[in-house]
């Protein structure tokens, strides 16, 4: 839960960064996937109480601000994406573990979560690196279409 929140700040982050940019597609794109974020960690949160426990939120560090380009952003996305798909792994592990097939159902959603949130930041990076800073207008058409196509956040 606490690395779904981390995430959202994260992206949040990372919108103020890209509409400070003059980027505000790729903005709209990273608000949007900031309050995914929110509602994953809300998922755990809630299972935690359906399970009968009290969710303790963590302590959460203070997001990376202050990027040097839009490269450098995304790719911090991208390796937070994969480090969230290794914690879930890990829970999944644990759950299987523990003989937990209630947790261990309630993690598949995470686990295709994954792989959709680690592919989408992935093909934005390689469209980043493919346009190059001087053609950052080009990823906007490029996000724009995603999201009208109904591709982008759905939060
Ligand atoms: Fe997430
Ligand atoms: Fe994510």
């Amino acid at each position: 839960m606490g690395r779904e929140f981390d995430a959202h700040l994260q992206y949040l982050s990372v919108a103020a960064y890209l509409d400070s940019e003059g980027l505000p597609e790729l903005a709209r794109f990273f608000s949007g996937q900031a309050s995914e974020e929110h509602l994953h960690a809300m998922k755990f949160w809630r299972y935690v109480l359906d399970a009968g426990g009290v969710p303790a939120i963590p302590a959460l560090a203070s997001p990376k601000s202050g990027f040097e380009s839009v490269e450098e952003a995304v790719q911090l996305s991208l390796d937070q994406e994969k480090a969230v798909t290794r914690h879930i792994d890990n829970l999944v592990e644990l759950s299987m573990q523990r003989g937990d097939h209630a947790t261990h159902q309630f993690l598949t959603w995470f686990v295709t979560e994954q792989v959709e949130e680690v592919s989408t930041m992935s093909e934005l990076l390689h469209v980043v690196r493919r346009a190059g800073e001087p053609n950052l207008l080009l990823v906007e058409d490029y996000v724009a279409r995603k999201v009208a196509a109904g591709e982008g956040p759905q939060a």
